[in-house]
């Protein structure tokens, strides 16, 4: 059993992220480097490979897997490296008795599924209830080769074939129940997967751990369990999570490995059609949201992940919404988006011999940042300039999270085209935005004041019932609002402040520099307009912030929008 402990831990756990636990690690294309922790460097030569989970050094030769990781960064010896890499993924191992009773019953589980696999597949080929599901799949172009190659099967139109014949093999209630496959009623043990088409689904090492049963039209609805449901699927178990469990992916793992890419389609029968049309890196969420869990799993054999969805699903999907998307554990990944042809799935592209539109969909898979922003400019109608600017407003949006300074310079261009406008706008509208809400910036000793800022606290030093009528937020100078703070209530009322008697001596050096300043004064109208712009930016950065949160389509959209377009042209009427 210590073989099956080392792999489990083994597959549980992603080397790359080991490893950042004690050192830098850093992208480079598909691989990691690393600073390696065994000798002293400062240029990273340490390669990781998350997909085979190896460490290796150019520099020093060091070079294995986790346990050795481990074992060596800690000087521990292999059982002890087993036993921490199996806290840290949650996983008990066989030695502890109590677990070696779980995996027990997990094995009787599985083992139950594996015979439950084989019958119903038989009964898909032979019986004659099956005949409507062997219908469906003609229909749909899968023939018997698929059905073994998948081990597709047919649950049949009675109430408890499979639990009496696997009881009759020697399979115990508790295992039939534990998978998921019968359930005890008032008249004894009854199958759960009733008059359905039957997906078996392995976890990542190829065992049976549930199936996706789909609903088969003209089979009896009143033998047919939850008849409403299109598709019924196992419920978690000691031997199913469907949250960490991808349809596909004991089949797919390989080609991702290799390829350096995984596509994620929305089911059973697409997953089965990619692997017809030749993308074997096709794999599919049980019907449940694609969420971190599946994610977790890809990124142990690739860093870019395409979605392939029908059009509609692509835009909408839990998956893909913008808080989603800005998890940092998301960000790691190269997230793209494969648009099926005439919002067709890939199952219905198979059956229409058009298999060779939907590899190519694939090929041509866009970044899901462009994706999202081309599908964000496509909600507005272009052909006047109010549209126009709310598209480059939702475009900029998103260009915002681009950290990469060259990449966000192509998205802009891309944007710029998009839209129509010159790349110009595009950058000083994102550059407005980009500055956001203005940042304090660190405070250091020297550093001069800002120096309209500066001259604003002079003049209202200097005359006191000038009427510039001030506020705190006018300062982003923590030195200069303090100040200003302090002698704020006096220069209110129009009293002129004697600086030597503020209390605080930082304050009191600001202040004190300030009045002794004899420069000239600037004119107080010019720096009232000079104030107004200011705050108008200000308010504009806000809005524009604002609006990058909320839903285009809405109405609390529109209102800020207004607001924002009657700022700009305030703005731009406020201009000397
Ligand atoms: P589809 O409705 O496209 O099903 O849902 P299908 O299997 O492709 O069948 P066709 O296209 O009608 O022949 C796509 C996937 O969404 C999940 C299943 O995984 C399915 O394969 N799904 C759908 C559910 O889990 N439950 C549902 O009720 C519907
Ligand atoms: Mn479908």
């Amino acid at each position: 059993m210590a073989d099956g402990d080392r792999d489990r831990v083994r597959e549980a756990t992603d080397i790359v992220d080991l490893i950042s636990e004690v050192t830098k690690v850093r992208r480079s294309g598909r691989t990691f480097m690393a600073i390696c922790p065994f000798h002293e460097e400062k240029t990273p030569s340490m390669s990781v490979d998350r997909a085979r989970g190896l460490y290796h050094c150019f520099g020093c030769g060091e070079g294995g897997d986790v346990f050795t990781f481990i074992e060596k960064t800690q000087g521990v010896s292999f059982p002890e490296a087993l036993e921490i890499l199996a806290k840290r993924a949650g996983i008990t191992l066989t030695r502890d008795p109590s677990a070696s009773r779980r995996i027990g019953r997990r094995a009787e589980a599985v083992e139950a599924l594996r015979q439950a696999i084989g019958i119903y597949n038989e009964r898909l080929k032979k019986a004659a209830d099956a005949g409507p599901a062997r219908a469906y799949l003609r229909s749909r172009g899968y023939d018997v080769d698929v059905i073994d190659e998948w081990k597709i099967g047919f649950a049949g139109t009675d109430w408890d074939t499979l639990t009496k014949a696997l009881k009759a093999a020697g399979v115990g209630d508790r295992a039939l129940m534990d998978a998921g496959l019968s359930r005890r009623g008032r008249q004894g043990m009854y199958d759960v997967f009733r008059g359905r088409l039957m997906f078996p689904i392995h976890d990542l090492r190829g065992d049976p751990v549930g199936f996706g049963g789909r609903k088969v039209e003209g089979v009896d609805p009143k033998i047919t369990n939850n008849p409403d449901a299109k598709y019924v699927n196992s419920a978690d178990s000691i031997v199913y999570n469907k949250s960490r469990v991808l349809f596909g992916l004991d089949r797919a793992r390989q080609a991702i490995a290799s390829s350096g890419q995984a596509v994620i389609v929305e089911g059973y029968t697409d997953v089965i059609a990619m692997h017809l049309a030749g993308v074997k890196t096709a794999v599919a969420t049980c019907g449940t949201a694609l969420g971190d869990g599946h994610f977790d799993l890809l990124r142990r054999f690739t860093e870019r992940v395409v979605l392939a969805f029908d059009s509609d699903a692509a835009g909408s999907r839990a998956a893909l919404r913008t808080d989603d998307l800005e998890s940092p554990f998301r960000l790691d990944l190269d997230l793209r988006v494969a648009v099926m042809p005439d919002g067709l799935d890939p199952a219905d592209l198979v059956q229409e011999g058009r298999a060779a539109e939907l590899a190519k969909a694939v090929e041509n898979a866009t970044p899901l940042l462009q994706h999202r922003i081309e599908a964000e400019v496509a909600k507005h109608d272009l052909s006047g300039p109010e549209g126009r600017a709310r598209a480059l407003h939702a475009a900029i949006a998103h260009l915002g999270r681009v950290k990469d300074e060259i990449a966000r310079r192509e998205y802009a261009r891309h944007v710029a085209r998009l839209i129509g406008v010159d790349l110009q706008t595009v950058e000083d509208a994102m550059g407005s935005r980009r500055g956001g809400r203005r940042q304090e910036r660190q405070e250091t000793v020297n550093r001069p004041f800002d120096r309209y800022e500066a001259e604003l606290l002079r003049v209202a030093l200097a005359q006191p019932g000038a009427g510039l009528e001030l506020e705190p937020s006018d300062f982003t100078d923590t030195r200069l609002r303090s100040t200003f703070e302090a002698v704020g209530d006096d220069l209110k009322s129009g009293k002129s402040v004697d600086v030597s008697k503020i209390a605080d001596e930082g304050v009191r050096t600001v202040a004190m520099s300030l009045v002794l300043d004899d420069r000239p004064l600037p004119s107080v109208e010019d720096l009232a307009a000079l104030l107004r712009r200011r705050r108008l930016d200000t308010r504009i950065e806000e809005l524009n912030e604002k609006l990058a949160t909320l839903d285009p389509s809405g109405q609390a959209y529109s209102e800020v929008f207004r607001e924002l377009i009657a700022l700009q042209q305030e703005r731009r009427s406020s201009t000397p």
